[in-house]
């Protein structure tokens, strides 16, 4: 697999911080994927593929409703993991090693293409939503759950983009609801949803340690979030609870379907 840089620096991060992206995870509850799921209308069993996989929360989910899962990502460990979990679990699923911005599959194989919590990290947001649109069936569904932040509040989007670079730097960049739209549109997918939610992050230092970031840039976000601006402090809701910091993400769920 030929990467660039980003490509390799997430490559690196995720294999380094598989063990932290298992269980006890915020990502184990996948009750943003269940509820996106109300609105596609899928075969039984469908042909899915859940691309940046992680540890397989989303893709195990979606293999435990009887799908045909193939679970793709960079990081070979992550696959390792989410394998021994399907393992565990008694789920079949197909796993496959490649990036999100080239994939190994024919053209319209797939009922559904999913990507959570992972497009902040690609190097080209544009390849990717095009090879998404070339392996959907005609009438495919794209389900795409990941940060954002708001449209035109560039501001806020420095800020959070600041305080993640410094957190893991493999993030790359948030793309904003509109910008993704256009991507889609531009590649034949018509989007049929796109809302924002807020997403709470319970406590920064376990947000830090499931990145292992060091301690010189932690203490750089700390000053990021004592002098945050108002527009930071409104849109993420900064706070502290219990003793902890505290502040709720952006979240864009975006449901497209294929031409
Ligand atoms: C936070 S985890 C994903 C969580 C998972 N989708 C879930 O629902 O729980 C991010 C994953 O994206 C993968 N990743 C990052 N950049 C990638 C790329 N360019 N291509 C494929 N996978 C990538 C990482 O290796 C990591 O496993």
């Amino acid at each position: 697999m030929q990467l660039d840089d980003v490509q390799r620096a997430a490559q690196e991060q995720f294999a380094r911080q598989s063990a932290r992206n298992g269980r006890g995870h915020i990502l184990e509850r996948v009750d943003d994927v269940r509820i996106a799921l109300e609105q596609i209308q899928l075969p039984a069993p469908a042909q899915i593929l859940d691309v940046a996989t992680g540890a397989g929360h989303t893709g195990l989910y979606l293999a435990s409703l009887g799908h045909e899962v193939t679970l793709a990502d960079i990081a070979q460990p992550m696959l390792d993991r989410a394998q021994k979990t399907a393992a565990e679990r008694g789920l079949k699923v197909e796993i496959q090693q490649h990036a999100a911005e080239e994939f190994p599959y024919a053209s319209g194989r797939f009922d559904l293409v999913t990507f959570r919590v992972a497009a902040h990290h690609f190097s080209s947001p544009e390849r990717f939503i095009v090879e998404t649109a070339r392996v959907l069936k005609s009438g495919g569904w794209f389900l795409l759950i990941d940060g954002t932040v708001q449209d035109h509040e560039p501001e806020a989007e420095a800020w959070s983009h600041a305080v993640k670079k410094l957190r893991d730097p493999s993030h790359h960049c948030f793309v904003t609801p509109l910008a993704w739209s256009k991507l889609c549109e531009d590649a034949q997918l018509h989007v049929v949803e796109r809302n924002v939610t807020p997403f709470k992050q319970p406590d920064l230092n376990w947000y830090f340690e499931t990145a292992a970031t060091p301690p010189s840039p932690r203490e750089k976000v700390l000053a990021l979030i004592a002098g945050a601006r108002e527009s930071a402090r409104r849109l993420f809701q900064l706070g502290t609870e219990n003793g902890k910091i505290v502040w709720w993400w952006q979240r864009l769920t975006l449901i497209a379907r294929r031409l």
